[in-house]
């Protein structure tokens, strides 16, 4: 039988990318229902900075710093709470790029040609023109991507990994991966399931599309009142006049407003829109819900990015922990594919 989860604490692991500023898409889609699901007290919660997968895109040292510490202290000021997640730094865990290579040599290269992010990279160099080599500008790191995100789940034995849509992917190849590894070299490997955030919102940004950082269309977390009161009013919105009945479930602002309001509010809203409601009274509402659920983290987010070393400080206790655990699963991994002692068999 294979290593289904079955302990009876759920282990869920999740990796956060340090890419950039933390902006509400994050917030809706990732930051929110990890942080809910870690409370559940049947749940072991590993949160990690993945500060290596960044590399693939940030070759800029102080880019790289100044984001892992915002992306800490935003999972911190919007509660995550250190004592309960075990919350690290994946660069801070060796064991991780061990069982990485450990890992890469089981796994087929042909798993690897199917990547999204790899095949959408090489159609971009197709679509570019004629191209000599379609591999163009594409690094190992990004190539070989799901294969560290395999071990960052794998060596934490994850039963349930929440990710969006976009990462389902990985989730299959990480199944692969690990199976290939239970038949050469035993059971060893707990086979995750992806759990899908369907009730997580992917919101839309300034200009309509998915909130992105690829797009450069976000509202950051934790800019002033005054600024996140400018950035909501640069919201693309259609021409519908005022009093005109609109669409709630066509507009991106409804979209957002869902996002971080309750049901009520929601409903209400919904109604004001079949009603005519205008343009600018919709994204009064908006920013009012917004700056209300953000005044008290954003307070909490500057004392903490104040304080750069109270967050090295949780980082690092957070790798003790984490570190207490993969190292003498690594071990044992190391033993079953046969890289034990020669004295004593
Ligand atoms: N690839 C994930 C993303 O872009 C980040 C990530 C890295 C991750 N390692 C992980 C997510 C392990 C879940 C589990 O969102």
């Amino acid at each position: 039988m294979s290593k289904q989860a079955s302990n009876a604490r759920q282990v869920l692991v999740t990796g956060i990318q340090t890419t950039g500023t933390p902006h509400l898409g994050n917030l809706a889609g990732a930051i929110q229902p990890a942080i809910e699901a870690s409370r559940a007290p049947e749940v072991r919660a590993f949160f990690f900075l993945a500060d290596y997968h960044a590399l693939i895109g940030v070759w800029d040292a102080a880019a790289l710093r100044r984001s892992t510490l915002e992306i800490a202290a935003a999972w911190l000021a919007f509660g995550l709470d250190p004592e309960r997640v075990v919350f690290y730094r994946q660069s801070d865990i060796p064991e991780i790029f061990e069982l990485t290579w450990m890992l890469s040599c089981l796994t087929a290269k042909g798993l690897m040609n199917r990547a999204h992010a790899y095949k959408a990279a090489v159609a971009d160099n197709e679509a570019a023109g004629p191209q000599d080599d379609p591999d163009r500008g594409i690094t190992m790191g990004l190539y070989n991507y799901p294969i560290l995100m395999a071990a960052d789940i794998l060596m934490f034995k994850a039963g349930r990994v929440p990710v969006g849509r976009d990462q389902v992917q990985h989730l299959e190849m990480t199944r692969d991966i690990a199976a290939r590894f239970n038949h050469h070299f035993g059971e060893k490997l707990v086979i995750p399931q992806a759990s899908i955030r369907e009730e997580a919102a992917v919101i839309a940004g300034l200009d309509g599309r998915k909130m992105s950082k690829s797009y450069g269309n976000t509202i950051p977390l934790f800019v002033s009142r005054k600024q996140l009161h400018k950035l909501v009013m640069k919201i693309k919105t259609d021409s519908t006049p005022p009093d005109e009945p609109k669409d709630p479930d066509g507009s991106s602002l409804f979209q957002l407003y869902r996002a971080f309001a309750t049901p009520d509010q929601t409903r209400q809203l919904a109604a004001d829109y079949r009603d005519g409601i205008g343009w600018g009274e919709v994204k009064k509402r908006l920013f009012e819900l917004l700056d209300a659920q953000l005044a008290e983290p954003r307070e909490r987010y500057v004392e903490l990015t104040a304080r750069p070393a109270e967050i090295e400080t949780i980082l690092r206790a957070g790798a003790t922990k984490a570190r207490a655990e993969a190292a003498p699963f690594l071990a044992e991994l190391r033993e079953a594919a046969g890289f034990t002692s020669l004295g004593n068999s």
